[in-house]
Parts: structure tokens; sequence; C-alpha cells
């Protein structure tokens, strides 16, 4: 018999044993979740997968580490609902991959951020902060405006493809025209812009 005896007195099983519940306690919770339509299927009709140009700016955001400084995930708490707007759900993020929502917040989350300022707005602020937020200790981009990089941008959409994202062929060829004439800011900006808007229109 395994009495709790001698589950406590020895020190091996009782790491097995601890192991093993907690994995299966782990499981439980998390793999219902691959399956659950919620979170699998976009959240309303105006979820879309990024066009380039936002996937571009979104890969500047991934490259520029913005992440490191900016959660993009607004839990349902009224202090963060009241600042931010709707709490996030999994629905707004299927076609992230991989999601950007962070945990470090030294500057506001920007799951919202979408439609509060204007294009101009960003384009300072992205230069040099200090510029429009005095106190601001966010680093200034301004290297960010430069051409953007188009050479990789339909293999980008293809491998985002193959993990489920819906792009046809005629998407993915003419995905480095439409970033011609762009820079890094312009897609960046584009992408900020588009941020959490889908819930925000719906509503
Ligand atoms: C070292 C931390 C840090 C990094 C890295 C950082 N930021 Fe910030 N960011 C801040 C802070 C602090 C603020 C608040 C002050 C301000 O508005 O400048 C802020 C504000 C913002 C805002 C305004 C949000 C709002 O609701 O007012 C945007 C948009 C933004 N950052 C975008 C970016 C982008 C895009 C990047 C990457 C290119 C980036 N940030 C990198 C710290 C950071």
């Amino acid at each position: 018999m395994l009495t709790h005896d001698k589950i406590e007195s020895n020190l091996g099983l009782l790491i097995v044993l601890t192991v093993l519940i907690v994995a299966v306690g782990g499981l439980v919770e998390i793999v219902p979740l691959f399956f659950q339509k919620s979170t699998t299927t976009p959240a309303n009709e105006l979820v879309k997968p990024y066009d380039p140009v936002r996937l571009a700016g979104r890969d500047i955001y991934i490259r520029e580490g913005c992440y490191n400084c900016h959660s993009q995930m607004i839990r349902p708490f009224r202090a963060e609902t009241e600042r931010y707007g709707h709490y996030s759900v999994a629905g707004e993020f299927v076609y992230d991959h991989p999601f950007q929502w962070g945990s470090k917040r030294t500057g506001p989350d920007l799951a919202r951020v979408g439609g509060r300022y204007s294009d101009l707005w960003h384009r300072t602020h992205l230069l040099n902060p200090r510029d429009v937020v005095p106190e601001s200790n966010m680093p200034a981009y301004y290297w960010l405006d430069r051409p953007v990089n188009a050479d990789s941008i339909g293999a980008r959409m293809k491998a985002l493809r193959t993990v489920g994202v819906p792009y046809s062929d005629e998407e993915i060829a003419g995905a480095e025209k439409a970033l011609e004439g762009k820079t890094e800011l312009d897609v960046l900006i584009a992408y900020l812009q588009g941020m959490g808007t889908a819930l925000k229109q719906a509503r």
C-alpha cells in the first residue's frame, strides 16, 4: 500500500509522485485550450491576418525588442480596463505567431493603442519620445527612418501559412510590391495603428 507515511519518508518516491501530479494538473488545464473555439477562432470577422505592411511592422517591433518594455495583454481588472479599454481575449491573437503578450510594463500596455494617436504623433514619438512626452524614458528609434527590407516578406508569409494563417498565393505574390517606397517607421506605425482595433470597432 502507498500510505502517506511511506511516501513522505521516501524522498525519491515523493519527488516522482509530485512531478506526476503537477504534470497531470498542468495538462488538464492547458490541453483543453488547444481545442476550445474561443481560443482557436477569430474573436470576430474584423480579426484578420496581418497585411504585408503590418506584418513587416510587427517584425520590426520584434527586432527592436519593444516587448521588453510593453505588454500587449489587458487583464480583466477594473484598473486595467478603465485605462486601456476592453480586456484582451484569446480570439484576437489567432494570427499572432508568436504572440507578443509579454509581461514587462516599463511603458504602457499597447494592446489597444491603435487609433489612440495620429500617425504623426507616433512618428515624432518613435524618433524622439521626449519631443511629445518630456518625462519619457523610452529610447529614441531614429534609425527607423530608412527603407524597409522587402526581400523576405513573401517567405515570411509562406512560413506563417504553414502554421495556419490563411494567406492566398496572390497575397504572397503581391507582398513585396505592397512594401515599395515604405520606411521602417511607416510599417511599424501601421502595425501600431491596427493594434486591438478589431474589438474596439465591433463595440
Ligand atoms: C526601455 C523601455 C521601452 C522600450 C524598449 C520601448 N518603449 Fe515605448 N514606452 C516606454 C515608456 C516608459 C513609455 C511611456 C512614456 C512615453 O509615452 O514615451 C512608452 C510609450 C510608448 C507608446 C505610447 C503608449 C501610450 O498609450 O501612450 C508607444 C506607442 C510605444 N511606447 C511604442 C514603442 C515601440 C513601437 C517600441 C519599439 C520600437 C517601444 N515603444 C520600445 C518604454 C519603452
